[in-house]
């Protein structure tokens, strides 16, 4: 039996805003019926506002409580600070849920963010719905795409697959989607620690890192085709270059400084740098 919350408990009998809203602004779904839970959120929306919502669910009891709890927390907010809203929030205002049940708030996540996509997008949802098909799939057996994966692993700090599966239910089936959910989570953190590398590096050090993936990494592949390139300056994100050899003159500089040296210089330095060829 899961140790459950007192709000969850008061949610799960006394659910509010239960229904559905005509003319609603926004929907928003979640989850599915084959996967054994699902969630439709109804979003009444006046002057960036909500004023209303409703939502009706089919689940267990922690996904009525998630979703009555999240009507309340949106009803009487704008639409900016709502999209602040997260699962973890939702989680925190039912005072917690158990592990295993985490995947009720990440679900009211993903139908409000849904409900906020079709808002933004009221104007081309066919567009929308050709963007979600095309998102991909990760775990066929419960509809789990990559992003939403990366959305739980980035909001709550999910660490193994053991946690994936209970926020997003990916990989509490057949398990074929386990080795991908785990490609995921070990890109996630390889991503995260070269970020947290590139923030702690002094401005020496920084210039010292650029100038070496200059020398060792893209000049020697520019090398190849016979052009070359020297670092002229270092501006703050600026980053002046001069184009040698081939690469000079090229029609095509401007593609080699972009999709090769300044996404190269972003990837292992600094996200933000802007490389500018100088005469
Ligand atoms: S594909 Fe993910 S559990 Fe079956």
């Amino acid at each position: 039996m899961w140790d459950y919350s007192e709000k969850v408990m008061d949610h799960y009998r006394n659910p509010r805003n239960v229904g559905k809203i005509d003319n609603a602004d926004a929907i928003g779904e979640a989850g599915s019926l084959a996967c054994g839970d699902s969630l439709k959120i109804y979003l009444k929306i006046e002057n960036g506002i909500v004023t209303d919502a409703k939502f009706q669910t089919f689940g267990c009891g922690s996904a009525v409580a998630s979703s009555s709890i999240l009507t309340e927390m949106i009803i009487g907010k704008t639409v900016e600070e709502v999209k602040k809203i997260t699962n973890k929030d939702i989680a925190e205002q039912l005072g917690g849920l158990p592990p295993e049940k985490m995947h009720c708030s990440v679900m009211g996540y993903e139908a409000l963010e849904d409900a906020l996509g079709n808002y933004d997008n009221l104007t081309d949802l066919d567009d929308l719905r050709d963007e979600k098909k095309a998102e991909k799939i990760v775990c066929t057996c419960f509809n789990v795409t990559e992003n939403m994966i990366w959305d739980a692993i980035k909001q709550n700090g999910l660490k193994t697959l053991e946690d994936i599966t209970n926020y997003t239910k990916a990989g509490g089936a057949c398990g074929k989607c386990k080795g991908l959910i785990q490609d995921i989570i070990d890109t996630y953190y390889k991503k995260e620690e070269s970020e947290s590398q590139q923030s702690t590096l002094s401005p020496a050090q920084r210039i010292l890192k650029i100038n070496n993936i200059i020398e060792t990494q893209i000049s020697p592949e520019l090398r190849k085709d016979g052009g070359d390139i020297t670092l002229v300056d270092i501006d703050g994100n600026k980053v002046l270059v001069k184009l040698r050899g081939k690469c000079s003159g090229c029609k095509n500089s401007h593609l080699t400084l972009k999709a090769f040296v300044e996404s190269t210089l972003r990837d292992t330095v600094d996200k933000n740098i802007d490389v500018i060829e100088v005469a």
